[in-house]
């Protein structure tokens, strides 16, 4: 049995909290209830889309297709030693609660990732990251329905193809897999603390603290974020929305001579990260509304939606601080939100 509503309101559905409403609408609690929805002749019929918490999403206009909200729950212990313990975590779990409670049990791994909005299910999409730490660090694998053939597969690891705020599920397989439950694999002693992430260090120094337990960690990460970022529940964003640009080392080198305090970051294959937040900055966007949109005022990275911005509004700023970008420094942003 699988219900499906119409003209469903998704504006409490996403982070950015803008007017949308999608055609056809199911929230799927259990795989039955999946089975029965991928031989429904509504889905069979329109073009579909999965939401997860909606905090990386932004609706620009109405879906005319049919939403499908992914709300499966339930963690489970699939094999336990003394030093590991491997996690089953259902795709609908709120990613936050599960770093809360891992950190509680004592399960190193996640507690730099604290605080970052969505659900279980979508961080290996755009293999989530913050403060040094990125979730393909502890993915031991991602299971769900093929959407094509409705049979069920698991995705190693090393098949999921995770690179920076991306990986496969955004491309070969975006919206042709149901991402059912992820496997994390967490350390039960012996933790792989990491404090390189310098603001995560200068907090703990303010504290006294010098050889940090996971618990510290995460404590110092949420009074990081809580600085930096908009709770989502008291202004609309969707954290980061665009991506730091990775350029060549050559294109960085030219780009110094004329923009000497340029920030980068080299990578293991020479490429340098940009933040794209001080690129938009220095383009006199950071803390700029136009109407009920705007940008962030202690982080240009992140778009706002005040109260009644409409998606439309926020793309468009979002276009300008692209040409913007490009015109400055010849740099072309990619959007980290998906559009739609
Ligand atoms: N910066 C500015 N102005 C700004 C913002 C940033 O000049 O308004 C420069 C500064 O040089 C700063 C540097 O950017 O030192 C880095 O800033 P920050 O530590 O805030 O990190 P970020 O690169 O802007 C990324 C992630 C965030 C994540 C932080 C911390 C992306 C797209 N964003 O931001 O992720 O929390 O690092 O690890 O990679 C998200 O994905 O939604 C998100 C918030």
């Amino acid at each position: 049995m699988v219900t499906i509503e119409e003209h469903k309101d998704l504006k409490p559905l996403t982070t950015f909290g803008v007017k949308a409403n999608a055609r056809y609408f199911c929230s799927v609690t259990s795989l039955s209830e999946l089975t029965a929805l991928i031989h429904h002749p509504v889905y069979l019929n329109n073009s579909r889309f999965i939401l997860g918490g909606g905090s990386n999403v932004l609706f620009t206009s109405d879906y005319h297709g049919l939403v499908i909200l992914n709300a499966l729950k339930g963690i489970a212990v699939s094999h336990e030693t003394d030093d590991h313990i491997e996690l089953e975590v259902m795709a609908g779990e709120n990613w936050n609660s599960l770093v809360m409670y891992c950190v509680q049990q004592g399960w190193g791994g996640i507690e730099n990732l604290s605080l970052i909005p969505g659900t279980v299910g979508a961080a290996p999409i755009q293999n989530i990251g913050a403060y040094g730490v990125e979730v393909k660090e502890v993915i031991k694998s991602v299971t769900g329905i093929d959407l094509q053939t409705g049979l069920p597969r698991t995705w190693l690891n090393h098949e999921c193809a995770f690179q920076y705020r991306d990986s496969i599920f955004k491309r070969t397989l975006k919206e042709n897999f149901f991402i059912s439950s992820v496997t994390l694999t967490l350390t039960k002693k012996s933790h792989r603390i990491n404090t390189s992430y310098g603001a995560i260090n200068d907090v703990l120094k303010q504290q006294h603290i010098t050889s940090p337990t996971i618990q510290q960690v995460s404590d110092a990460v949420v009074q990081i974020r809580r600085s930096k970022l908009p709770d989502p529940a008291v202004i609309g964003n969707a954290g980061s929305f665009f991506k730091n640009p990775i350029i060549t080392p050559e294109q960085y080198e030219q780009l110094q001579r004329s923009f000497p305090g340029i920030p980068g970051y080299h990578s293991v294959n020479q490429e340098v990260k940009v933040p794209a937040g001080w690129l938009i900055e220095q383009c006199g966007w950071k803390g700029k509304r136009i109407g009920d949109v705007g940008v962030h005022a202690q982080q240009a990275l992140v778009l706002v939606n005040y109260a009644n911005g409409s998606g439309a509004e926020i793309f468009s700023l979002a276009s300008q601080i692209i040409s913007s970008v490009k015109e400055k420094f010849n740099i072309e942003l990619t959007c980290e939100v998906n559009i739609k």
